[in-house]
């Protein structure tokens, strides 16, 4: 259910882990290499679960595990590279994501997904499509999430994908 939407941002209710998942896996599929996907919302609110998703739709046949400890792993699929990094424990914000050697990772044919995005925001492009999850608020129900989509790039192509079965 979509229950906002303008030009650049639009809001839809995931109700469940696995729609959390298809909402992922949909935005994959809207979207090409180079890409920077900014993941933020609270402990537990779904964002890994987000990832599983959307390492599906980028044909990504690896297990994904949370890199909480590990800070980044990476994987390959047929046409992509796709780095997943945590920032939540990551020291010194911007400057601990260089250090991790951020700058290394942009590639023609790479995608970066951050969890706690918000945390290294000013070492972010511009053209970073930013995924905000909210738990839930007033009469939502426990499993119910806020998921928003903001870009500023192929806006009509990712409401389209994600909005398709909502
Ligand atoms: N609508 C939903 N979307 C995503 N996760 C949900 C949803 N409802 C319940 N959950 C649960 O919330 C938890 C989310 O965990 P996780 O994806 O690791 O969060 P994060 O990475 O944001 O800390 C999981 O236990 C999942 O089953
Ligand atoms: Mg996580």
């Amino acid at each position: 259910m979509i229950i906002s939407d303008n030009n650049d941002k639009f809001t839809i209710v995931s109700e469940s882990v696995e729609d959390t998942f298809r909402i992922g896996k949909n935005l994959a599929r809207a979207i090409g290499p180079p890409a920077v996907v900014a993941l933020v919302g609270d402990l537990g609110v779904g964002k890994t679960a987000f990832v599983k998703g959307f390492a599906s739709g980028l044909g990504v046949k690896s297990e994904i595990t949370s890199p909480t400890f590990t800070l980044m792993n990476s994987y390959t699929s047929d046409s992509v590279k796709l780095y997943h990094i945590d920032a939540y424990r990551l020291k010194g914000g911007a400057a601990g994501l260089i250090e991790l050697g951020f700058e290394d990772l942009s590639a023609p044919d790479s995608i970066i997904i951050i969890e706690w995005a918000e945390q290294v925001k000013d070492i972010l492009p511009l053209e970073r499509i930013l995924v905000t999850i909210d738990h839930p608020s007033g009469d939502m129900k426990e499993t119910d999430r806020a998921i928003s989509i903001d870009s500023e790039d192929s806006m009509d192509r990712i409401r389209g994908a994600i909005t398709k079965d909502a």
